[in-house]
């Protein structure tokens, strides 16, 4: 099985993705939400973890975990005193990424529902849905959502008529990054300060309050129930092996038509764009490179993107990954230098300082970005530059030290000669020979 095209409208999951509609639970079950969720639950816990594994469905909020896999790590019988979790990551915050957010605003009950028939398949009695603080009126809207799906019997005792006891809550975070992290967001409901945990062991082991949990993404959530009425087989349908079923990509830059756009994974980019962005800013041509999937993958330049499938596996062959799908588009107009200084001064603005690598690296690599912007400095710097990102990659508790390494290495790698010809030029067409 392989890429089959792009998307026909019959074939979207999130069918008011642009809000043409009410998000309203009369209007949501019109679009077909909570159509006789009792029988799709009636499967019982297993054979709903089988459907979604036979989905190939794997997480959407980055990794790309198997999502199936993952909810078979959760205990089948809750030891007394250690119920099951689950919690929704909601704190979407990568730079570029913007679908969790449309989905709450404008299809929460699809996430609703997901989390209920998810939670069951899990056999968890609640779940705790961490939205990012800034996303003050999604917060609203997605407490509205609840509160109709509670006075509606659709959670809450007896569940949608199941027989199941489910309770759902939204917490808002406070504006730290890092709480996207699942284990320090798990640290954040606790009402601590938001700070990674070592991993082993994971969230399936030990959690909330030390109890089973698994953390799942929102997206990840919000296309199960249509994934049980349609049929496993319907979803592997679309992308291919392995990178099976669609996707909302979020295209950001130098498109003419930025947008979120549900599509099937493995859609070529120049596809993409073309078919949904009226294509790049001044025509093909004009395209200098892209960063595929949120700022935590590294940029890929224009000639080795056109064609690459937009999945897990095709970015991987180019050297990036699929990350959220954050597609950020940059055309020759771009400082690309300047782009990736930014992006580090995120990482070290957002680094919660408990491993020295990250607390101290991300300052290093950000100052040497600031002089190589300036075209500050010897090719050795270069050369330094890249030798600290391999001194954080791989040597931190949490993935944000990789983060902040990747996009740099993807600069040297693929934009050298632009970081040199600063220097020369700096220097009035004289390469500077001494060390730093
Ligand atoms: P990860 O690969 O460490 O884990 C992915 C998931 O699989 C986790 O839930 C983890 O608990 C589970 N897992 C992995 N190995 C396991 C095992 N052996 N046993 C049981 N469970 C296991 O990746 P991580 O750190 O959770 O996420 C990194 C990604 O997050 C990045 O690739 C980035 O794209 C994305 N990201 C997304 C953001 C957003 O706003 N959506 C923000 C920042 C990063
Ligand atoms: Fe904190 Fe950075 Fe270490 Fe992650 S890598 S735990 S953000 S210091």
């Amino acid at each position: 099985m392989g890429y089959t095209g792009p998307l026909f409208d019959k074939d979207r999951i999130f069918t008011n993705v642009y809000g043409f509609q009410s998000p309203d639970l009369k209007a949501a079950q019109a679009r077909g939400d909570w159509d006789n969720t009792k029988a799709l639950m009636a499967a019982g816990p297993d054979a709903l973890i089988d459907i979604v594994k036979a989905s190939g469905l794997r997480g959407r909020g980055g990794a790309g975990f198997p999502t199936g896999m993952k909810w078979s790590f959760m205990p089948k019988e809750p030891k007394p005193g250690k119920p099951n979790f689950l919690v929704i990551n909601a704190d979407e915050s990568e730079p570029g990424s913007c679908k969790d957010r449309e989905i709450i605003r404008h299809d929460p009950h699809k996430l609703i529902e997901g989390a209920l028939i998810a939670s069951f398949a899990m056999r968890a009695r609640a779940c705790y849905i961490y939205i990012r603080g800034e996303y003050i009126r999604e917060a609203q809207a997605l407490e509205k959502a609840i509160a109709e799906a509670y006075a509606a019997g659709l959670v809450g005792k007896n569940a949608a008529g199941s027989g199941y006891d489910f309770d759902i809550f939204c917490h808002r975070g406070a504006g730290a990054y890092i709480c996207g992290e699942e284990t320090a967001m798990l640290e954040s409901l606790e009402g601590k300060q938001g700070r990674p945990r070592l991993k082993p062991p994971f969230p399936a082991g030990a959690g909330l309050y030390g109890c089973p949990t698994t953390v799942n993404n929102v997206e990840s959530i919000a296309v199960v129930p249509t994934i049980l009425r349609r049929g496993a087989s319907w979803f592997a349908g679309f992308g291919r092996e392995k990178n099976e079923g669609t996707k909302l990509f979020q295209i950001s830059g130098h498109v003419e038509k930025p947008c979120v756009v549900e599509e099937s994974m493995s859609i070529s980019f120049r596809e993409l764009i073309d078919r949904h962005c009226g294509g790049i800013r001044g025509g093909w041509d004009n395209l200098l490179a892209v960063i595929p999937g949120g700022s935590s993958v590294p940029l890929v330049p224009a000639a080795e993107i056109m064609d690459a499938p937009m999945d897990f596996d095709g970015l991987k062959a180019v050297g990036s990954g699929l990350g959220t799908a954050a597609v950020i588009v940059m055309d020759k107009s771009t400082d690309i230098v300047r782009a990736i200084s930014r992006i580090s001064y995120f990482y070290k603005h957002e680094s919660c300082g408990q491993c020295t690598p990250c607390r101290e690296g991300t300052g290093w690599m950000w100052r040497i970005m600031e002089r190589l912007r300036e075209g500050d400095g010897s090719p050795e710097l270069i050369d330094k530059l890249y030798d600290v990102t391999k001194q954080v990659e791989g040597h931190t508790i949490c993935a944000l030290g990789d983060a902040a390494a990747w996009p740099i290495q993807g600069l040297i790698k693929h934009f050298r000669p632009e970081l040199e010809r600063r220097m020369t030029e700096r220097n009035g067409g004289a390469m500077l020979e001494a060390a730093e």
